[in-house]
């Protein structure tokens, strides 16, 4: 080979030498580029995924809400009043307290059986929230009584009146204008466990755990039970598993239910 081909081959080698590095280069940045874009790709569409769940669980939860919970009447700014620590029973002077029913907002709300109730709306909230969370431990609970009007009441208790005595009225039904009910704050609650509707204390005691559980999730939401067995003669009324009284407050809540007093105890009116 000459001098001059050799030149010429040397030339082409490095030429081809020099190529391979700058598509070697431009390959690894374009891998490199491919990868990372990917993963960004990935990443973004996490967070798109994660944003639109959040999107569709907060739908969800607010169509949930309003299928659960409409507003009655025409209670115009949903005022409310501070304290719901005050005590209704049968004695004279705790009866409603005036202008209560004129302080707070009382909304409607569905059951699991579809069938719909009046209630006050932070009490509604509340026991929507124990309920899922009861739900969450497979454990199930559906309203079967809430708001009454003074009229209704009365009516209740004359019907039980007539068809039970007088007797037996007067120890499972408050006179008109002194019935929790009447307050929007009581709810009486059914036990479901396998399909089976608990509704008497019979039926709500052959299942201890669930009971106990109920108890507890509705007391930590600011839920008491009122109608306690051994305490009839403070209540005046006979025991009650599936009567809950709201306070708005989870902390007194806890302490009345941990205790295993009354509320006329708590607030020392025995
Ligand atoms: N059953 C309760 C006492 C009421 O009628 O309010
Ligand atoms: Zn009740």
């Amino acid at each position: 080979m000459g001098k001059a081909m050799r030149h010429r081959s040397n030339v082409v080698w490095m030429g081809m030498f020099a190529a391979l590095v700058v598509l070697s280069v431009v390959n690894a940045v374009f891998l490199s580029s491919c990868s990372s874009g990917e993963q960004q790709e990935e990443s973004r569409t996490e967070q798109t995924q994660g944003a639109e769940a959040q999107e569709v669980a907060t739908q969800d939860a607010g169509e949930a809400a309003e299928d659960a919970i409409e507003p009655v009447g025409d209670v115009e700014d949903g005022s409310e009043s501070d304290d719901y620590l005050f005590l209704v029973n049968r004695a004279e002077e705790h009866a409603i307290p005036d202008g209560w029913l004129d302080s707070i907002e009382l909304v409607e709300v569905q059951n699991r059986l579809g069938e719909t109730f009046t209630v006050e709306r932070k009490t509604a909230e509340a026991y929507q929230d124990a309920q899922d969370e009861l739900e969450g431990e497979g454990i199930y609970s559906c309203l079967n009584s809430a708001y009454r009007s003074r009229e209704t009441q009365e009516s209740i208790y004359e019907e039980q009146a007539a068809s039970f005595g007088e007797q037996y009225a007067a120890e499972h039904v408050a006179p008109g204008g002194h019935s929790e009910h009447e307050t929007g704050l009581a709810i009486d609650v059914i036990l479901i466990v396998d399909g089976e509707e608990l509704r008497s204390i019979e039926q709500m005691e052959a299942h201890p755990e669930e009971l106990a559980e109920l108890d507890r999730v509705m007391a930590k939401h600011g839920f008491i039970l009122r109608y306690l067995e051994g305490k009839e003669d403070i209540t005046g009324y006979d025991p009650e598993l599936w009567h809950f009284r709201y306070l708005d407050d989870a902390q007194v809540a806890e302490d009345i239910m941990g205790r295993g007093i009354t509320l006329e105890e708590y607030l020392g009116v025995v």
